[in-house]
């Protein structure tokens, strides 16, 4: 077959002389003369600290590269470091994702390995790949090991949110909160919880996009590395077989990423990411398919925050395939992996060794877990709750609005003695979805009132149009769409104003008649856009949640073909 680096490389015109003249730097002498040229997307970077082992796994996706007679190509690419990136890095994932394609489109590859980890990395490298469509695979740089801090493991996110909260009831001191800090990040690697980034690692896999049993591979541990040499091997036949991701991405295999979302008690992000996926490859994934597929799937994973282990523990307990093979007649027994197997091939000899962090079938976590998708007067085009992460008890639940602005109008008077809040009190926080923050921050888990956690309350209804960290638990109904900033319903909203939600019923509605709430003039925030620049870009032309906030002119592929030269 004929390789698409050939229009670059091959024969002998002035311009095949310039593209291999200058990539002539110590390479074999035959680099150019057909064989396979792979690209190593590569989101290590030191201010994505998550990420910034990957250039060593690289350095092993290019030793299995060359084995299997291809060239290798290391491509830095857009890294977004959930903790340091301002405002959110869910504001740059799409510029991440359109970045790596353009990159991708416009160089001389043939094949590429992706090398994510923190949260967004993952998602966007594979929104490229999809719009690309040349061969992909997935290497996830693996989660960091478990940390203790006073013998105890403290979990990633989760705990930070936990302590800080102790620390505002008064039950933790300042100086020990602070002190906890190295013993949360142990190891390189992202976050060991079941957050975004072991999330989107597992779901890709499920997916079909990692060589299956790879995903949850701890960061430090040498088989990543064993795993980073064969994935290199496997890129090179990839372009042989010409395995591009429209040709086994299908919709049975979201299906299957939903089974397994909904089975790890996986994070809520990874709704907007995998809507955002199949957008790129032309599929018509719904946030209905994931209430219908993946709300009566049971949580057999005991990982924070819904449950107690860490993602060493879960790599240890069997991984992915164990619990994949519990849930077995509730895959599509039909959808590729990356290898050109059915992922089922894989789950034969894939044991659950410790039934504590794994839980059976017969005994879960959850009995139903997933993502249950909300519709009503407050969200007529959806919502999300993960009943996992929520208190039972506020499943059901009809209280007072306390309406919030914005995340600084929040901050302000959260914790005012005198704010008129209890614990049935609803906390309502608005402009924060895609186009209002701008970006989709994860705010959507706010602390709860100073006054009330004194009290002991724990947890409250809390309704927002941003997102939650996947690492963040409570009752909360976030991704609310459309989102005040763009005419939604939410915008209506006013403190006092009654709200129900009812999880069994999939609504959240607020108890103001439609033609008061049509004479309510929208709340007028300011929602100004900025003048320029990326953020310019993404208001005018962002999604919004249901649809997986991808910007609406980079749905679909253009494909892999450039047809003019630059010189
Ligand atoms: Fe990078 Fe959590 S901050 S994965
Ligand atoms: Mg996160």
């Amino acid at each position: 077959m004929k390789l698409r680096s050939a229009d670059w490389y091959a024969g002998e015109s002035r311009n095949s002389y310039i593209h291999r003249a200058w990539m002539r730097r110590g390479v074999p002498s035959d680099a150019f003369e057909g064989r396979p040229q792979i690209a190593i997307a590569n989101t290590a970077s030191d201010l994505t600290p998550c990420n910034a082992h990957l250039t060593e796994v690289a350095a092993s996706v290019k030793n299995g590269v060359y084995e299997a007679g291809g060239i290798p190509l290391e491509l830095p690419v857009v890294s977004l470091g959930e903790t340091n990136v301002r405002p959110t890095a869910m504001l740059w994932r799409n510029l991440a994702a359109m970045a790596t394609e353009e990159m991708l489109r416009a160089n001389p590859i043939d094949g590429v390995v992706l090398l994510g980890g923190c949260d967004k990395t993952i998602p966007s490298l594979l929104m490229a790949a999809a719009s690309v469509d040349i061969p992909a695979v997935v290497v996830p740089g693996g989660p960091m090991l478990n940390g203790t801090f006073r013998g105890v493991p403290l979990g990633c996110g989760t705990d930070v949110w936990r302590l800080s909260e102790e620390v505002r009831a008064g039950t933790l001191s300042q100086s020990d909160f602070i002190r906890s800090e190295s013993a949360m990040i142990r190891s390189r690697g992202h976050c060991n919880t079941m957050g975004t980034a072991s999330t989107m690692a597992l779901v890709a896999e499920a997916l079909g996009t990692v060589v299956p049993g790879v995903a949850g591979t701890p960061a430090p541990d040498s088989r990543l590395l064993e795993a980073a040499h064969g994935t290199g091997r496997l890129a090179v036949s990839l372009v042989a077989e010409d395995r591009r991701p429209s040709t086994f991405l299908t919709a049975g295999s979201f299906r299957n990423a939903i089974v397994a979302l909904a089975a790890i008690g996986g994070s809520t992000n990874a709704v907007v990411h995998l809507l955002a996926i199949a957008g790129r490859l032309g599929l018509d994934l719904t946030l209905d398919d994931f209430d219908r597929i993946g709300s009566r799937v049971p949580v057999l994973v005991d990982l924070l925050p819904a449950g107690r282990f860490l993602m060493e523990d879960f790599h240890r307990a069997g991984g992915l395939r164990a619990v994949l093979r519990e849930v077995r007649d509730l895959l599509d027994a039909d959808a590729l992996t990356i290898t050109g197997k059915p992922l089922v091939d894989y789950l034969d000899d894939a044991p659950i060794w410790d039934p504590e962090v794994i839980r059976p079938r017969d005994a879960p976590l959850v009995a139903e877990g997933g993502i249950a998708v909300l519709r009503g007067n407050l969200a007529p085009s959806g919502a999300l709750i993960k009943p996992a992460a929520a208190s039972a008890h506020l499943l059901r639940h009809r209280g007072r609005a306390v309406v919030f602005d914005s995340i600084e109008d929040f901050q302000a008077r959260i914790d005012d003695p005198s704010l008129d809040v209890d614990a049935s009190s609803v906390l309502v926080l608005r402009g924060c979805g895609p186009r209002g923050y701008p970006g989709m921050p994860e705010v959507a888990n706010m602390p709860l009132p100073k006054k009330l956690l004194a009290e002991g309350v724990r947890d409250m209804v809390r309704v927002c149009d941003g997102r939650m960290s996947g690492t963040a638990y409570g009752t909360v109904v976030l991704h609310v769409a459309p989102e005040a900033a763009a005419g939604g319903p939410l915008a209506l909203v006013r403190t006092g104003d009654w709200i129900t939600l009812d999880v069994e019923a999939r609504r959240i509605d607020v108890d103001v008649p439609p033609d008061e709430l049509a004479r309510r003039a929208p709340d007028t925030q300011n929602f100004a856009a900025p003048a320029r620049g990326w953020e310019r870009l993404y208001i005018d032309h962002v999604q919004q949640a249901d649809q997986g906030a991808d910007l609406d002119f980079l749905r679909g592929s253009s494909g892999a073909e450039v047809l003019r030269e630059s010189h």
